[in-house]
């Protein structure tokens, strides 16, 4: 009996869930990593082609990824497809022995369709239209371009949805808002908010249009807003970019959706999403079966630690992106990693010898089941010209980058055979954290920031940082989903908070959860109006303290919050607190007219916790003192890992990074077998063991 109701059980499971798992076999959990080159057969000369596909398959990779911007080679006139040079490459790709991402080739309409329908390139927000000639011109919004691209996708599905040789396929490139001011984009935009809002008095309501006269009788009267215009209403603002996120979702959902037409249940459907956190489209397209990421690490931005630290790229990139894209997905993949220097950014150094296979094995550490590079072979013509390969211009000539790819992926096979899978130290599963996480929240707040000095992702960043520090394993998570796998969940500067969250963080913390929020949060209701309250009056039960003021400085004078003798300055935002009696106050505010007053409480709360840090430190030294002092409280065992110094564990392997400009030493636990590299770790060092059995 028992036996019959678990058979069901599971296959209801397998029912639901089968078609997400099916990455299993392309992916198999005990190959760890698998790892692919981009190729694009429409570069160069079809003699070539054989040699180059051997040479991917000779250097270890084992899959590659065509027809990302082929559109003009696969239908070179309206109607007219042209597959003999794909199926040519596929069936290269397979006699050595490579698996093919195919691609929709979306991200490149040809000049046939645009010279037949401008109406499809982006109109940006002062009348200007874009042009053919580059990538990325088309508007989401327009009906043309997602009727044609759908005939395209229909094509390809049909003729490559049932080939063995076709793994899955990536939709679009670096799918990101079309933020389009034609007509297509208005009309949809007017049809978008009567679905959202049902009434014009509703949309009035929400979009608080008393203020200033704004109000609207009609739908007809309403327009995409103009960002640039002062004052315009935040609210009409948020609604617009919220569409135009949800404008990119629905074009891959409906790219998804033409292609399981005709495709067989196993190839798998993701796209590439660069790490923005303020894209509220990342996790949104639902018939997608799992999200990938791209980075880039050395491009003349993110300074890494030290003059040098450029080279290797800032320590929390490739961590941050991991841990954001691993909750949302049923499988962590990156589509598209550096080999070497770029072409793009304001200064293209070379990355330092072993920052690539760094960057590697931090995917690898952030569990991620595959990699892939862009590109294989280095383009000796267009916009990219100058951009390394895992070759070189003369398309033979590993880089020193295309070398530690290949060095990369003998290790992988190494530590293969000495892993456990899902097995990971107790202390370290003890001390897993989640960071409670919106992307609207985020643009809310960058476009309302009340201080020059506010950045909100430089915010999350120090508590990430902090725990990063403490050796915590950590999830992104959004309002939806479980918080109770995570003894600590912090929430910072959550500005808009409905109510049924606030219930929800109340049963979190009654049952056991330790809570951190920080400055900002629940000041606004979901609507992101204040409270008709005292200033985040709906969490006070929580902090068992009330916020009579917040103070904002200027950047010539800050001030600082004393904590155990400790002084940590601080300018952008200040949560003056008054406690409760009861509560614990754990730091003050000195050096101003509130001088004295408490700006970090902690108190108990049904059989967890809450603490609220009421300052946004400078250097997020802060933070890290107060989530030492919990965690500490907790009894929960953590590390003291100095910045750019990086350790995970996965399969029953630990991995440790060195992104500083200093050396570390590790102390690995008595029974641990090195794999790969040695307990003293240099600059772009990596070190890998086995965990002690
Ligand atoms: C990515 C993009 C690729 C390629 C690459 C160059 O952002 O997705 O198609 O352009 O940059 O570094």
């Amino acid at each position: 009996m028992y036996r019959i109701l678990l058979i069901t059980a599971l296959a209801l499971l397998f029912a639901v869930y089968g078609q997400a798992q099916d990455w299993k076999r392309f992916f198999p959990e005990e190959d760890l990593m698998t790892v692919g080159a981009y190729y694009y057969p429409e570069h160069w000369p079809q003699e070539q082609w054989d040699r180059d596909l051997a040479k991917i398959a000779e250097m270890g990779f084992t899959f590659t990824h065509f027809a990302e911007f082929a559109w003009a080679q696969l239908e070179p006139e309206e109607g007219v497809y042209d597959f003999a040079w794909l199926d040519k490459a596929v069936a290269l790709a397979d006699k050595h022995g490579l698996k093919v991402i195919m691609c929709t080739s979306t991200a490149t309409p040809p000049v046939w369709l645009v010279r037949k329908h401008p109406e499809v390139l982006i109109t940006h927000e002062d009348g200007t239209r874009m042009d053919h000639g580059a990538r990325q011109h088309a508007s989401f919004s327009n009906e043309y371009y997602r009727s044609y691209s759908q005939k395209l996708i229909a094509e390809l599905a049909r003729r490559y949805g049932q080939d063995e040789r076709i793994i899955g396929w990536q939709l679009d490139n670096e799918p990101r808002s079309t933020v389009d001011y034609s007509e297509d984009a208005l009309r949809r935009f007017r049809l978008w908010l009567q679905k959202k809002y049902g009434s014009i008095d509703d949309l009035n309501q929400a979009w608080g249009t008393n203020f200033w006269s704004v109000v609207f009788s009609d739908w007809s009267e309403i327009n995409l807003p103009q960002h640039q215009q002062w004052g315009m209403n935040l609210y009409q603002r948020l609604d617009h970019g919220r569409f135009a996120d949800e404008e990119t979702s629905s074009f891959l959902d409906e790219q998804a959706r033409t292609i399981r037409q005709h495709a067989a249940e196993w190839q798998w459907i993701t796209t590439n999403y660069i790490p923005m956190y303020d894209a509220r489209f990342i996790g949104q397209s639902k018939e997608l079966d799992f999200i990938t990421y791209t980075r880039y690490m050395v491009y003349g931005e993110h300074e890494g630690l030290g003059p040098k630290g450029y080279r290797v790229g800032e320590y929390s990139r490739i961590a941050m992106a991991n841990d954001y894209f691993r909750p949302l997905s049923p499988l962590m993949g990156v589509m598209e990693l550096q080999p070497g220097q770029v072409n793009w950014g304001s200064i293209n150094s070379q990355p330092l010898p072993g920052a690539v296979r760094l960057w590697l094995w931090h995917i690898f550490a952030g569990e991620g089941k595959f990699v892939c590079t862009y590109r294989f072979r280095a383009p000796i013509y267009g916009y990219e010209q100058y951009h390394y390969g895992i070759v070189g211009p003369d398309g033979v000539s590993p880089t020193a980058g295309g070398l530690e790819y290949q060095q990369f992926i003998k290790e992988v096979a190494q530590v293969r055979q000495e892993a456990r899978q899902g097995e990971v130290p107790a202390a370290y599963a003890a001390r897993k954290t989640g960071i409670l996480y919106d992307p609207d929240n985020y643009v809310a707040m960058q476009q309302n920031k009340q201080t020059t000095e506010w950045d909100t992702e430089a915010h999350v960043l120090k508590y990430y940082k902090a725990l990063k520090s403490l050796g915590a394993p950590v999830d992104f998570v959004r309002d939806s989903m479980d918080f109770s796998a995570y003894p600590v969940l912090v929430v910072p500067a959550y500005q808009q908070m409905s109510k049924p969250l606030i219930d929800k963080l109340t049963r979190y913390t009654e049952q056991g959860g330790h809570l951190v929020m920080s400055v900002r949060t629940a000041h606004q209701n979901e609507k992101g109006h204040l409270w008709e309250t005292p200033h985040a009056a709906p969490i006070y039960h929580l902090l068992g303290a009330s916020i009579p003021f917040y103070d904002l400085l200027r950047p010539h004078a800050p001030d600082t919050v004393v904590m155990e003798g400790e002084r940590y300055g601080w300018t952008s935002w200040g949560d003056v607190l008054e406690p409760n009696e009861g509560t614990e106050s754990w730091a003050r505010f000195v050096g101003d007219f509130y001088e004295g007053k408490t700006a970090v409480t902690h108190q108990a709360y049904g059989q967890g916790s809450v603490t609220y840090v009421g300052a946004d430190s400078h250097q997020g030294r802060l933070e890290q003192a107060v989530l030492t002092k919990l965690f500490e409280r907790l009894n929960l065992p953590i590390e003291n890992y100095p910045p750019g110094v990086l350790v995970e564990y996965r399969d029953g392997l630990g991995i440790a990074m060195n992104y500083s400009d200093k050396d570390y030493e590790m102390t690995l636990p008595k029974g641990s077998k090195i794999i790969i590299g040695q307990a003293s770790l240099s600059t772009a060092d990596v070190l890998v063991w086995r965990l002690p059995r």
